[in-house]
This record gives structure tokens, sequence and C-alpha cells, in this order.
């Protein structure tokens, strides 16, 4: 299935300072938790650009529900997979940015 078909597309900064904080590893463990949780075909996941939240990073985007999470742990994602990748529910204590409520604010995905 292609990437953009999917219900929910998950962005991991791999920018210089979440790469240096091993978001590569936070990417692989999201991949991991995604099929533990069966949510492969719901939920695509791809390597993202620097979300300027250098200093809070590891950052990850969610994708259509313009939600940016930052400070990013393994329990962080392991929690945002549980919550929010499927049932919908951001988990607050890690959201950055919530550009939700923005309608026109719809075109930035690459
Ligand atoms: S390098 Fe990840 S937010 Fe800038």
């Amino acid at each position: 299935m292609d990437m953009f078909e999917k219900r929910r597309r998950v962005a991991i900064c791999r920018g210089p300072h979440c790469s240096a904080r091993n978001s590569a590893a936070l990417a692989e463990l999201l991949d991991a938790e995604l099929a533990v949780h069966g949510l492969e075909d719901d939920v695509g996941t791809r390597p993202g650009a620097c979300n300027k939240l250098c200093d809070e990073g590891p950052s990850m985007v969610v994708h259509p529900d313009k939600i940016w999470y930052s400070c990013l742990t393994s329990d962080a994602v392991r929690e945002i997979v549980r919550e929010h990748l499927s049932r919908g529910e951001p988990v607050r204590r890690y959201v950055a940015r919530d550009l939700s409520r923005f309608d026109d604010f719809g075109s930035f995905e690459p």
C-alpha cells in the first residue's frame, strides 16, 4: 500500500540534533510497535526533516492530525502508538505543537 493511502503518516525527525539523540532507534521501535498493534496498514512511517524543535528532540509529526511530538523516549513512542495511533487520542504531555484546529494548514505534508 502506498504511504499516502494510509490513514496516518508519521515522520520521525532525522535531522542532526534528533539523530544525535538516536531518533533512528526510535523509528525502528515505532515500526516494531505498529506491528505489535497490527497497525502497519493504517500507519506509514518515514524519516522526517528537522521540525525546528532541535532542543526538544527527538521529535516527530503525525499527519494528517497536525500533531508535533517532542522529547521522545522509548516509553513515549510506545504510549503514542497505543493511545494516538491506535485509539486516536494524542498523548498531550509529549505534544509540542497542535495545529489540528487550523483547517487551512493542510498542505504542509511533503
Ligand atoms: S534536528 Fe530534529 S527537530 Fe531539528
